[in-house]
């Protein structure tokens, strides 16, 4: 019988895949008329990881990064009793989530999509942290995957730029209130600007002669680059404050910035808005670019492998992207 007192969550593990080939910024200037100057100025990527070759998908790289996690801990699959998946490039519409599950081996979890783009891994920590806190499950293993690759128009040098492939993932699980460590989160979506960041469903002109069914097919990433870029570093800082605030946290509280790796300009701007010191901006994306849902947790692997984060720092954790959907989550690390 489930309890359904209020216990904490926090984040045991952490774990992340790249794929093994790297494009430079000059690699892509063969492809697009670019330069590796206006990449880097107008972004801060200097290089991405790309799913090159055949039959390869998120799952080698899901499978990988949650493989890692649960190493670090000596954890058996057998013990994770939820996955999600955030992802918003899965290798079967159904969902993929269960190709990981059977993959790891974690034949006692139930397993899930999370379709949110690049807020998709906020969205899963705080929808793991509720079935934990409620009392229904006591492992959780959230995964942000995506290979945006596969969805870009190779010839548009507005896009092609920005985006790189790549998994993280965490194990949350289930500990005493006054252990919890993901103190409060805060999540917003604005459907009036879906258009300015999609892959659309684009529907055939010719219906079905016969039953008048009109079927098509996925488009290329479509984005409109000013108006993303406005409205992060405009709801960003706010949803970000709001979420300190209604904890009664001072900007001076903040030990680590972890913002969705988009674009290195977006984070100093949220920084500076909010008079955080650079100097606590977690980023990478100089090495992947934007990887979607993943990027979250492989700026949060790679920090804890560099020991950058300490017991009991506050990380102020925010995703945002197509949707539009954004949103903070506030952790403490234990
Ligand atoms: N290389 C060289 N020139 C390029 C280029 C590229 N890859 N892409 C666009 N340009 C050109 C444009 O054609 C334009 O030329 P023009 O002035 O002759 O018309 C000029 O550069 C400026 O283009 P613009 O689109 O205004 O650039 P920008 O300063 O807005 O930067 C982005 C473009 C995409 C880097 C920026 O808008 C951005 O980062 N937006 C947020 C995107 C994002 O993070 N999306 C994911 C969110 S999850």
């Amino acid at each position: 019988m489930k309890s359904f007192s209020m216990q904490g969550a926090k984040i045991l593990a952490t774990g992340s895949a790249v794929p093994t080939s790297c494009f430079h910024n000059h690699d892509i200037s063969k492809i697009v008329q670019t330069s590796d100057q206006w990449i880097v100025t107008r972004t801060g990527i200097r290089e991405r990881r790309l799913l090159t070759g055949i039959d390869k998908s998120i799952i080698t790289l899901a499978v990988t990064a949650s493989i890692n996690a649960l190493n670090k801990v000596s954890m058996d699959a057998s013990q994770i009793d939820l996955i999600i998946l955030a992802t918003s490039t899965p290798n079967d519409l159904f969902g993929s989530a269960s190709q990981v599950q059977s993959k790891i081996g974690a034949i006692n979890a139930v397993a899930f999509d999370l379709t949110a783009a690049c807020s998709g891994f906020v969205l899963g920590i705080v929808t793991a942290s509720q079935f934990i806190q409620n009392g229904s499950y006591r492992n959780v293993l959230v995964v942000g995957a995506d290979s945006l690759s596969k969805w870009i128009d190779w010839s548009d040098r507005s896009t092609c730029i920005l985006f790189g492939d790549a998994a993280g993932a965490v194990i949350i699980q289930a500990c005493s209130e006054a252990d919890n460590s993901i103190l409060d989160f805060q999540l917003n979506t604005d459907g009036n600007y879906s258009s300015c960041l999609s892959i659309s469903y684009q529907e055939e002109i010719r219906p079905h002669p016969i039953l008048n069914l009109y079927q098509g097919s996925f488009k290329y990433i479509a984005m409109n680059g000013k108006e993303v870029y406005k409205f992060a570093v405009s709801q960003v800082p706010l949803s970000i404050l709001k979420c300190i605030n209604s904890l009664n946290l001072s900007i001076n509280d903040i030990d680590w910035l972890l913002l969705h790796q988009a674009n290195e300009r977006i984070l100093m701007a949220v920084a500076e808005k909010l008079s955080i010191s650079s100097d606590k901006i977690i980023s990478n994306l100089s090495k992947y670019g934007n990887t979607s849902a993943a990027s979250i947790p492989l700026a949060l692997d790679e920090a804890l492998q560099q020991n950058k984060i300490a017991h009991n720092d506050i990380i102020v954790i925010s995703g945002f992207g197509a949707g539009l959907t954004w949103g903070t989550v506030v952790v403490q690390w234990k």
